[in-house]
């Protein structure tokens, strides 16, 4: 990290900061709006991440201070209300909140935070923000949390307090993942596997359209309504299902025609979705990999992408756009959107040499057709969070 959050925690607060804690973002590469629905994804955490640095106070006053957007805002432990002027403090704002109604005491602090996640790009800025809030928390109040259990609470946060209705998923691999792994997840029982995924042959490449959409948070809580609503209609006929990572290939299809088409569009990309996870990671893990076996994994990325355009509907058009570029590039084995949608970041997995023939490429016609100038980060799966006493 560098010196000059340190400098500037200092100069705000008058004091050292005790503790760093720090949290990544991540990027999703395949089983997109499954989490919700008891299913399963495989995410990695990125090299981009949130720093936050923090000492204790000795009254009920959390200070908290965006180093990048250099504001401030105060708020007490036993009065903690959301913010809509400054609502990058919410998720901090939020953990504070759930972290106290599930139980667990906190004392004041000072605490700043900085970060290279870019904003609205779907690679989980705000999922970064609360997993290293809560990391911070957990440390200087010596609580005793069990490290699974910050994602769990830290979605709550995100569902109860900022009323945005995400999965477990982006808190779950910002705190557990690990360096040179995929992180495996069944979203149901939060049983995970890592999945090591170092190679030096391919990399994963990820593609900003520098597109936001306003309506996300509304769009996401709609798609979630409606696969809850799918379930519903698929009871009356199957009790036995509670969540569409319940429902099989055929008995969807025996469902399917007495379904509204919306709904039976939103339940098929889900179940289908989680097929393809299945098989990733099956294909991941066979001893006698070969080369063709890249392609069927480049393969399954597209087919999501497709399904996530024509049956979910949550691509738009520069997203679409990015997409094709990528896959028009020789060694481009497969692209998808990844995280929510609706503008955001594509995921291409893609072979070495054809690393810079992507970014060229991307550069000079995604800015020709769309008139935006986008910008592609390449990681390497980072490790998940951790905090660490400075003094
Ligand atoms: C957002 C949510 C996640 C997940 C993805 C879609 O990133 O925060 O929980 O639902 O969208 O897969």
């Amino acid at each position: 990290m560098d010196a000059k959050p340190v400098k500037k925690f200092k100069a705000v607060f008058g004091e050292q900061p005790h503790i760093l804690a720090q949290a990544p973002g991540r990027v999703n590469i395949i089983g997109e709006h499954t989490d919700y629905n008891d299913g399963f994804v495989l995410p990695m955490a990125i090299e981009h991440r949130v720093n936050m640095l923090a000492s204790p106070r000795a009254d009920r006053t959390i200070r908290l201070f965006s180093y990048d957007f250099s504001e401030e805002v105060q708020f007490a432990l036993d009065d903690i209300q959301y913010d809509s002027q400054h609502p990058w403090s919410n998720y901090s704002r939020g953990v504070a909140a759930i972290f106290q109604q599930a139980g667990y005491s906190l004392q004041g602090a000072n605490l700043l935070f900085s970060g290279n996640v870019p904003i609205g790009a779907g690679l989980s800025s705000s999922a970064a923000v609360e997993v290293a809030t809560a990391m911070a928390l957990r440390t200087l109040n010596k609580l005793p949390i069990a490290d699974d259990q910050i994602p769990v609470l830290c979605q709550r946060a995100e569902n109860e307090f900022v009323q945005m209705k995400c999965g477990i998923m982006d808190q779950f691999v910002s705190t557990m993942a690990r360096r040179g792994h995929l992180l495996f997840l069944d979203c149901r029982s939060l049983e995970y596997k890592l999945v090591p995924f170092s190679n030096s042959e391919i990399q994963i490449a990820i593609l900003n359209t520098k597109v936001k959409r306003e309506l996300t948070q509304s769009a996401y809580n709609e798609r979630r309504a409606q696969c809850e609503q799918g379930v519903r209609i698929l009871q009356q006929w199957a009790p036995h299902i509670q969540a569409l990572r319940d429902v099989s290939w055929t008995e969807f299809q025996r469902y399917r025609s007495r379904m509204p088409e919306v709904i039976a569009k939103r339940c098929e990309h889900v179940i289908s979705e989680n097929h393809r996870v299945l098989e990733f990671v099956q294909i991941l893990s066979i001893k006698d990999f070969k080369a063709h076996h890249w392609r069927k994994l480049g393969m399954l990325m597209r087919q999501s992408h497709v399904s996530l355009r024509d049956l979910y509907e949550v691509s738009c058009w520069e997203l679409d756009v990015m997409v094709e570029l990528a896959e028009s590039v020789p060694g481009v084995l497969g692209a998808r959107l990844t995280g929510a949608g609706f503008g955001g970041c594509v995921v291409a997995l893609v072979q070495r040499q054809a690393v810079e023939a992507l970014s060229e490429k991307i550069q000079q016609e995604y800015l020709n057709y769309t008139g935006i100038q986008p910008e592609i980060y390449i990681s390497s799966a980072a490790d998940g969070a951790s905090a660490k006493m400075l003094s």
